[in-house]
């Protein structure tokens, strides 16, 4: 038996700096991902004037700066590869009245802004956006108006941008998704003593004047622990107890389909962290045979999809996911980033317009793989790679550093056991 601790959850590690940046008085976080995304978030709310330690302390001390004691910063604001960066952060700034252009590498610069630049300027900001719609981004903000928003595309960053817009500038906003979306922003807007509420698809949030300050623990990102857990689904190692792991439903559709699939998985040990539900996450290896994802269950296992598609490509039969268009915007284009990868490996795998197929088998997968710089390519195929009679290699291993920099050691260990 395995026993590890996964780090930090990527979306609440943001979402606690930048809520503690904007609070008043001082915020303790501990528990925050240390890796390339979350850095992106840090410099850049440096860059507007709040002190945010190294994160390598084992607690980060925050004197938030209050909603409205951001500053323009005087440069350019690096993003790095982080949409969550600058998305949310597009909210804030246009709240808070600044102006800023956002970069970011060449992946970020080419993903849809229009998304969060459209509800911004429906509030009144301007916003300027190169002709393909993605980075950079200028983000002229003003004094806003509430606004009330039917969001087109399913995303929990554009109602987040959307949320901190309305909480910064004042003003009421309402979001009405065309599904649930992971609601951090709202849980954790809650625990600071912000009236955000929630009916059915439609998010409201009452303005109110100051945001508390608040500490946090951040749990272990369920998105990092699923490529383990998918390790052990397949049998590679013997039982795996994956420990603080976040299971906020938003968030858990992985683990929901690796037990469909045949795996054995349970949470044990259930508690709540500032409103976040946490659990050791208990995985042992099962015959797995192959489901189907239906559109309905998309945003709740959206990252998690280049993972569900290597572990079909070890399961008895077929596994077919629609409803998952968004997957071509991601850090790549995740439905032909891995059809074509599966294809390369010697799996069977066809594309779908929002989707794709994978029919399984037990035959040694050999070759190599193009992440195009994506962390969750190159995490899924080391997961496949580390399935007996496999040999991938993966071309840029290195960038798993954007989300789960111990990733490679941790996989090791639990193929070790
Ligand atoms: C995130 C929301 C999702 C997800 C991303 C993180 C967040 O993106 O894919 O990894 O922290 O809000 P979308 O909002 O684009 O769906």
């Amino acid at each position: 038996m395995t026993s590890l601790r996964v780090p930090g959850d990527k979306s609440i590690s943001h979402r606690a700096l930048m809520l503690a940046a904007l609070g008043r008085g001082t915020s303790r976080v501990r528990g925050v991902l240390r890796s390339a995304d979350v850095r992106a978030t840090a410099g850049v709310l440096r860059a507007c004037g709040v002190t945010i330690p190294d994160l390598d302390a084992a607690e980060l001390v925050i004197e938030g700066v209050g909603l409205r004691g951001l500053r323009a910063p005087v440069a350019s604001l690096d993003c790095g590869n982080s949409g969550t960066t600058a998305r949310l952060m597009a909210g804030v700034v246009a709240g808070a009245g600044l102006t800023a252009c956002f970069e970011g590498d060449a992946s970020l610069s080419g993903r849809p802004m229009r998304r969060v630049a459209a509800p911004l300027e429906a509030m009144g900001a301007r916003v300027e956006l190169p002709a393909h719609g993605g980075l950079p981004m200028t983000v002229h903000g003003a004094s806003l108006h509430g606004l009330t928003w039917r969001a087109d595309v399913a995303s929990a960053q554009v109602k987040s941008a959307i949320l901190l817009a309305g909480l910064v500038a004042n003003v009421p906003v309402e979001v009405h998704e065309p599904a649930a979306t992971r609601d951090h922003t709202e849980r954790m807007l809650r625990a600071r003593g912000v009236d955000v509420r929630t009916e059915g698809l439609d998010v409201l949030l009452q303005p109110r004047a100051r945001l508390d300050a608040g500490d946090m623990d951040v749990p272990g990102d369920p998105s990092s622990a699923a490529f383990l857990a998918g390790l052990a689904a397949l049998g590679v190692s013997g039982e795996l107890r994956l420990e603080n792991v976040g299971i906020n439903p938003g968030r858990t559709g992985a683990f929901q389909v690796l037990k469909r699939m045949g795996a054995s998985l349970r949470f044990e040990a259930v508690s709540d962290e500032g409103g976040e539900p946490v659990a050791t996450v208990v995985v042992r290896g099962e015959a797995l045979r192959g489901t189907v994802i239906t559109p309905d269950e998309v945003p709740s296992l959206i990252d998690e999809l280049p993972l569900l598609g290597c572990i079909a490509a070890r399961a008895e039969g077929e596994t077919r996911v629609t409803g998952a268009g968004e997957l071509r915007v991601k850090e790549s284009d995740r439905i032909k980033a891995v059809v074509d990868n599966l294809r390369a490996v010697g799996a069977d795998a066809e594309e779908l317009p929002d989707g794709f197929v994978v029919r399984g088998s037990d035959r040694p997968y050999v070759g190599r793989v193009r992440t195009h710089a994506d962390h969750r390519i190159a995490m899924a195929f080391g997961v496949l790679g580390a399935t007996p009679g496999s040999t991938i290699a993966i071309d840029d291993p290195s960038c798993v550093a954007v989300s789960y920099p111990t990733f490679w050691d941790d996989l090791a260990r639990v193929r070790a056991d």
